[in-house]
């Protein structure tokens, strides 16, 4: 895998972007960086929010050979954010399963993973990553105000942005290609930062409230409702 990193001023969406590159063929990429996203998307078909200098939005292209569990993917990721958030900006950060990372204020970065085959077989995953840096609540469109927050937003700090993207991208090295953590290490860590364990849920899929009570070895979420006890692994699930 290439140590190349590619840095855009402006794409639709780094995830679509790095989609292409690994579709035709030649050097792929570490990871594709951008300033600024027209198309940015979330999960659900959701937009992502990607105005011009004031987040990171970027996509690490991990390729999947060695990965022993693809669906601990995208724990793992938010867990090299979470990581960096502590290391580098003093901030205690939780994991809202499968993959949004808040603060006190609010979600400050959503993950992304897509996974593409060649002849029926995976061979990469795009790990989408969009962190809201700079710019305060009040600057969010409507519909995310009270749901989204800033690393400013909630530390009065204004984090340079190259730098956190390079810590992301190499705290992703360490756990994906050097692997720093066992599985076994990465759920244990997962859960420490847990946003939802302990707490009562909404399980959309099954239109009804559980209470979420583990993380399982291949990254679902355990949730329990009297004596029924379910693994989520797709899907969204709400704090009720
Ligand atoms: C979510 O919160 O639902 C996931 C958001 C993922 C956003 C990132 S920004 C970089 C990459 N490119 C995209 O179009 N989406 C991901």
């Amino acid at each position: 895998m290439s140590e190349k990193i590619i840095y855009l001023k402006e794409i639709d969406s780094t995830n679509v972007y790095a989609d292409r590159l690994c579709r035709n063929g030649g050097e792929i990429p570490l990871a594709v960086v951008a300033d600024s996203q027209t198309k940015g998307s979330g999960r659900m078909g959701r937009s992502f929010h990607s105005p011009k200098g004031t987040g990171i939005y970027m996509t690490y292209i991990l390729d999947t050979e060695n990965v022993e569990t693809l669906n601990l993917i995208t724990t793992s990721a938010g867990l090299a954010v979470a990581e960096v958030l502590e290391e580098y900006c003093s901030l205690v950060s939780s994991i809202k399963w499968p993959n949004d990372i808040l603060l006190s204020s609010g979600k400050v970065c959503g993950i992304l993973t897509r996974l593409i085959t060649e002849e029926g077989k995976i061979k990469f995953a795009l790990i989408g990553i969009g962190i809201n840096v700079s710019g305060k609540k009040k600057d969010f469109p409507e519909e995310i105000k009270d749901v989204a927050t800033t690393l400013e937003e909630e530390t009065e700090t204004i984090f340079d942005k190259n730098f956190l993207t390079q810590k992301i991208i190499e705290n992703l090295n360490e756990i994906f290609i050097n692997k720093k953590y066992t599985e076994k290490q990465i759920v244990e860590n997962v859960k420490k930062h847990s946003a939802m364990l302990g707490k009562n849920v909404f399980v959309k899929s099954e239109d009804r409230e559980f209470f979420a009570v583990d993380i399982s070895s291949d990254g679902g979420l355990v949730v329990r409702d009297g004596e029924e006890t379910k693994v989520i692994h797709s899907g969204e699930v709400e704090f009720s």
